[in-house]
């Protein structure tokens, strides 16, 4: 079947106070063409979600549609644009994106329908009150949840759909899919995929950009 990757780029980028996100430089290259270019390859067709009256870049192998006000909105509009058999949603937030990475993702999903990257927390969690550590909270079994995930277009129009009628807001897609009671199969990712996000993200991209690139 045909697979199109599917890139919410309309964020504001209000936390890291350079402007709309995507179009943010490191090493010379906007976080959204390092996410296009990686995806470009590896799917069918790209659709990206673009802030209102905002243009594709010249030259990016993808197709543009108009952002909403929420990621979830973005996705939504990206998942009406397209009538591929499996959609692979990645935060162009994430421009440092391991083409193997992407490899176990879609051999995922083509065995289960829904996958998600994810990262075995490292760190010892505790839960805090008032500024105190009150309670150990173990590490086992926990995974921080990243992008690209992938899931077959129709269970995820479901699961946008269950979301809308129900007016639940997530902050991620597997998340809406889990919630329809569907298992999510979770793929190891990479500490690359961190998401940029604050100013001090954006100085640990500038300094992975001279590995990456080499
Ligand atoms: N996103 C989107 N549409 C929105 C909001 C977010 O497509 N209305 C996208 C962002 O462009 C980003 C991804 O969703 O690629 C993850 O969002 P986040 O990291 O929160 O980016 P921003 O919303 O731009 O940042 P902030 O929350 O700091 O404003
Ligand atoms: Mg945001």
């Amino acid at each position: 079947g045909r697979t199109a990757a599917l890139i919410p780029a309309a964020g504001s980028g209000t936390r890291l106070g350079r402007g709309p996100k995507a179009f943010v430089e490191v090493g010379g290259i906007s976080l959204l063409a390092r996410s296009v270019a990686a995806l470009a390859p590896l799917v069918d067709e790209v659709l990206v979600a673009l802030p209102a009256g905002m243009d594709l870049p010249p030259g990016l192998p993808a197709r543009a549609v108009e952002g909403g006000d929420t990621r979830q909105q973005s996705v939504a509009r990206l998942l009406a644009a397209t009538g591929a058999d499996v959609v692979l949603v990645h935060d162009a937030a994430r421009p440092f994106l391991p083409g193997a990475v992407v490899g176990a993702l879609l051999e995922a999903v083509a065995e289960t329908g829904a996958a998600t990257v994810a990262l075995p927390v490292a760190d010892t969690l505790v839960r805090g009150e008032g500024g105190l550590r009150v309670e150990d909270v173990p590490r086992e079994d926990l995974w921080a949840v990243q992008t690209p995930q992938a899931f077959r277009r129709e269970l995820l129009l479901r699961a946008h759909a269950q979301a809308r009628a129900q007016g639940v807001a997530a902050t991620d897609d597997a998340g809406l899919v889990a919630r329809l009671g569907f298992p999510v199969r979770l793929v190891p990712g990479d500490a690359r995929l961190f998401k940029v996000t604050a100013p001090g993200d954006l100085a640990l991209a500038e300094a992975l950009t001279r590995v990456w690139d080499a």
